[in-house]
């Protein structure tokens, strides 16, 4: 629709339904609007949310960034280039939203899938979503409504993953989480994020290395107690993405 014909539009409904009626056609829209992806598997994953749509509970709102998903292919590249036995891992989304990344990561061995998003709204398309896709290899899926910044890591081996969700403090605190987590259970850390805004915290974390992936539009990271088979556990410094 032309950016004319969409004022207009919007200006007609706000007459015709006051700003609740607005409002309610730009949360519905949120459903409406379909990928590829979302028209095979009968999903609502790709569309935008704006976080001033949503009712969000938490001191950290204002620190998110707005809801997107990534495209599938680039997930599945991220995933099939980690050098572990991924049975061995529990993946973690921090920042989940309506839980694309989910879906994916099902598709692999992991032992299980969490997600996290501080929107119950999103939760709720989330928690849909993975009763409508089907389940291939990681039968243990879920979507958990909560602060990425006060998240319990789970005592497993694990593959966190972050696209980009939030800034500097829900980040550094979210790190100084991680770090004290390993501290009590040792044990390997793979970080992916996409959309690598702020790297430099975990090139500065002291406790995370940089490895390799070959991925558009990410970067990896490892804890020490986890070995890089491909780089014969030399790290990779250059940033990837850029
Ligand atoms: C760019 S989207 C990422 C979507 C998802 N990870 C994916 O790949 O499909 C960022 C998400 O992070 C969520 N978010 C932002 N800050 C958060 C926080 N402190 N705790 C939990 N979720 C947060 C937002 O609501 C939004 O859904």
């Amino acid at each position: 629709m032309h950016y004319a014909a969409l004022c207009s539009a919007v200006l007609q409904k706000l007459r015709r339904e006051g700003i609740r009626g607005l409002w309610r056609a730009s949360v519905g829209s949120i459903k409406r609007s379909h990928s590829a992806f979302d028209e095979e598997f009968g999903t609502d994953t790709e569309s935008i949310v704006h976080l001033w749509q949503l009712d969000i509970d938490s001191p950290n709102r204002d620190d998110g960034t707005r809801y997107q998903p990534v495209d599938p292919d680039l997930i599945r590249a991220a995933i099939e280039t980690l050098p572990i036995g991924l049975e061995d891992f529990v993946f973690v989304d921090l920042g989940s939203g309506k839980g694309r990344t989910l879906l994916l990561a099902s598709e692999y061995s992991f032992k299980r899938v969490i997600g996290v998003e501080f929107s119950p709204q999103l939760n709720a398309i989330a928690t849909d979503n993975i009763g409508k896709y089907p389940k291939v290899r990681c039968q243990h899926v879920t979507s958990t409504c909560g602060d990425a910044a006060t998240y319990e890591f789970p005592p497993d081996n694990l593959v966190i993953y972050l696209y980009h969700p939030f800034g500097e403090r829900v980040f550094r605190q979210v790190l100084q989480n991680l770090e004290a987590s390993l501290t009590r259970h040792e044990r390997e850390v793979y970080v992916v994020y996409f959309n690598p805004v702020l790297a430099s915290l975990l090139d500065a974390s002291g406790f995370l290395q940089r490895v390799e992936l070959p991925v558009e539009w990410a970067i990896a990271f490892r804890n020490s107690t986890a070995a890089d088979p491909t780089s014969g556990g030399k790290c990779v410094q250059q940033h990837l993405s850029s």
